[in-house]
């Protein structure tokens, strides 16, 4: 298992800060530095002609003015797309990122990076694959490699395979017995689950054998301090200036 050569912060950034500018786009990435974030995660998939690109969903419809599965598109039609448009009218022109252009934006604001590889259907490997050789075509040597996650096992065999230098952890909704089975095959160094199934028992059975627990997707203040208080590690959330503000609210008042 790889440790985390780099300290995880409290509070990553969704997407970017995705309540307030376009999820995964480099807008989104320079609005989380803005609010203070030191995390960002965003979701990274192919485009047909096998570049890695930064979406969410397979399909273009919702996030993006184009039609259809994402695995159909090249990245030069790709790149043609609004990727901002849709949720609102300062954001329009806002490209599909590749994540070549994500890395050098996070390493010119100082962000780390949560990874997450979010294959189209049938792409787990190939995915993967792509990711390690950006990562190690793109990434400047000395700095701390981004933490990868994914929901596909497929993908997180790849990155154990290719890149066992490269830490990575097991995203899961609920983190079944089975699932947590899985971390030391997978050589797993955190776990990554939805925050309604986290709790002091699973953060014990993980710190057991040295694994943060990350939770997503928590937009309420109380709730990202109950979390954290719990001893979950990190929260994902689209607000991260509201969460930064009230963890520092908090230690304000502790100090006093
Ligand atoms: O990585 C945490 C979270 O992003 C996982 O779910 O669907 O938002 O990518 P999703
Ligand atoms: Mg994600």
């Amino acid at each position: 298992m790889r440790t985390l050569d780099v300290r995880l912060a409290p509070v990553i950034a969704h997407r970017g800060a995705s309540a307030d500018t376009p999820e995964n786009t480099l807008a989104a990435l320079r609005a989380a530095a803005a609010a203070g974030a030191r995390w960002v995660e965003f979701d990274v998939k192919l485009s047909r002609d096998g570049y890695c690109i930064l979406m969410h969903d397979d399909l273009l419809n919702r996030t993006t003015n184009g039609r259809g599965e994402v695995a159909h598109y090249d990245l030069d039609e790709l790149r043609r797309l609004d990727a901002g448009g849709w949720f609102g009218r300062r954001f329009r022109g806002e490209p599909v990122p590749t994540l070549q252009e994500a890395l050098a934006l996070c390493v010119e604001l100082d962000l780390d990076i949560n990874l997450e590889i979010k294959p189209c259907p049938g792409r787990q490997h190939e995915t993967a694959i792509r990711v390690v050789d950006e990562l190690r075509r793109h990434w400047p040597a000395g700095r701390s490699w981004p933490l990868i996650s994914s929901f596909a096992i497929a993908s997180l065999e790849e990155v154990r395979k290719l890149g066992p230098d490269m830490p990575h952890g097991l995203l899961i909704g609920r983190p079944t017995r089975r699932a947590l089975g899985m971390l030391d095959r997978l050589e797993c160094s955190t776990l990554h689950c939805d925050a309604k199934h986290a709790s002091a028992e699973l953060v014990r059975h993980l710190t057991r054998s040295g694994r943060p627990l990350l939770c997503y997707t928590v937009n309420d203040a109380s709730r990202a301090l109950r979390l954290l208080e719990m001893g979950v590690r990190a929260v994902f959330t689209d607000r991260p200036q509201l969460i930064a503000e009230a963890i520092a609210a908090r230690s304000a008042k502790q100090g006093q």
